[in-house]
């Protein structure tokens, strides 16, 4: 085994036209060390046999630690730093962080590096659970805004600019100000907020605008997408680029923009936030993601975009599917092509009951279900047989639907969003720490 690890001494650090950070991890993986270090499987030599019978030896040979020639993630002045710098200037981020706890500890160190205990947050009710937690751990105060809500789909829409300005007229009638305002935009069935104008509200105001963009990292890099939150003039983005770019699970970048967010403070947030001992292959798939991006960055996804515009033109002909469009939410005109969200209503049927029969007789796999909705993911990776495999699994669906039952089942809901009724009693960092009874 160890003959076809180790390569001789004359065979490494090569200058190649590789990333940054993937070519210093190349270069260091070849050296012909005798190693001593972390990680216990030492270079693939005593790797786990049942997973390299699936993925090989390479990525342990790769998995290294924070060895001088690689850089470090918290006080970055080589490849990292490289490789960050990259990805700040194609992002169009003043600063860029990687980040290897996925956005969840992207937001977690926004909210904390902008919001200290006591101080005020503005977000929507539904915000994913880690500005939640980024709450509990900065001991800041919500000021929730609820967002728009279709009964029809039981989906949430975005918020609206004048949702933003009356939390923060409300907070200052008492006495208030709020420290940010956190937006989730695109949501996760894609569906996009006017951050054009929320941004310049929040800056007229003095507020840090900071925007969960798990779903968006792909935004702005087709003439129709719609933009980017940072080039709608977000103070911090945070994008999952695992959801929808190439890297590998679990990493995601935080982008800057602007000097309103002290940057020191959220390199200590992250420290404080994210593993000593950072995945090296996580953070030059980061690398490799931006750089494959930066190849065409105008023309890389021309495919996706193509598959999804005919998907949909199917999809319209298939009876009782209906489609989400931007109709759907009148007062969000913009959102992702990429996600697409079908309806089942019309069949009497779920979206769980739809995906059952899509996964069960067709093995189709979508990202999301809901009560009256599947949601699928298009991306680069997407091609035109899985495209037929969805319509055609749609189809099916449809016809077997059809034939049993052809009465529409109208799932009941109070018109009101299931996250509508607020009443707070206690903060969430009071409501975590406080004694509980199930
Ligand atoms: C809207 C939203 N924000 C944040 C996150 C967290 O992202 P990550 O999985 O990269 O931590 C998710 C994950 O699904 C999400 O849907």
């Amino acid at each position: 085994m160890e003959d076809k690890i180790l390569v001789s001494n004359s065979q490494i650090v090569q200058p190649d036209s590789l990333p940054p950070l993937v070519s210093a991890l190349k270069a260091s993986a070849k050296q012909d060390v005798a190693s001593f270090h972390f990680p216990g499987h030492n270079r693939g030599r005593a790797a786990p046999p049942s997973l390299t019978q699936l993925i090989g030896v390479r990525p342990f040979i790769h998995d290294l630690p924070e060895l001088p020639e690689l850089d470090n993630l918290f006080s970055p002045d080589g490849p990292i730093l490289e490789a960050q710098k990259q990805a700040a200037s194609l992002f169009g981020a003043s600063e860029t962080w990687f980040l290897v706890g996925g956005t969840t500890c992207g937001i977690q160190a926004a909210v904390m590096a902008t919001c200290s205990p006591g101080e005020y947050l503005i977000l929507p009710r539904n915000s994913h659970v880690s500005a939640i937690s980024a709450m509990v751990l900065s001991d800041t105060i919500p000021k929730y805004i609820i967002p728009e809500y279709s009964s029809d789909w039981d989906i949430a829409g975005g918020v609206i600019p004048s949702q933003v300005e009356k939390a923060i007229k409300e907070l200052k009638k008492e006495g208030q100000k709020a420290s940010a305002v956190f937006v989730t935009s695109p949501t996760y069935h894609g569906i996009c907020s006017n951050l054009n104008e929320i941004s310049q509200l929040c800056h007229y105001h003095g507020i840090p605008l900071i925007v969960d963009e798990a779903h968006g990292a792909h935004f702005g890099f087709h003439h129709h997408m719609p933009f980017s939150a940072l080039q709608q003039g977000a103070d911090l983005a945070v994008q999952s680029t695992h959801k929808v770019l190439c890297s590998l699970t679990q990493s995601s970048m935080l982008h800057m923009s602007g000097d309103i967010v002290d940057r020191e403070r959220i390199c200590r947030c992250l420290q404080t936030l994210q593993s000593t001992s950072p995945s090296y292959l996580l953070l030059a798939s980061l690398d490799a993601a931006r750089a494959q991006l930066n190849e065409n960055p105008e023309t890389i996804f021309n495919k996706a975009m193509e598959l999804a515009v005919e998907t949909k033109n199917h999809v319209k002909n298939i009876p009782g599917i209906s489609m989400l469009e931007s109709s759907s939410f009148p007062k969000f005109p913009m959102m992702d092509p990429l996600r697409l969200t079908f309806g089942f209503r019309q069949l009497g049927l779920s979206g769980y009951e739809a995906d059952e029969i899509l996964y069960g007789d067709q093995m189709v796999i979508c990202e999301l279900v809901g009560t009256q909705s599947i949601t699928f993911a298009i991306n680069l990776g997407t091609c035109r047989k899985h495209i037929h495999r969805l319509v055609s699994g749609l189809q099916h669906v449809s016809a077997t639907s059809l034939s049993v039952e052809k009465v529409e089942k109208r799932v009941e809901h109070s018109g009101l969003a299931p996250f509508a009724d607020i009443y707070i009693s206690l903060n969430p960092r009071e409501a975590f720490f406080a004694r509980k009874r199930k």
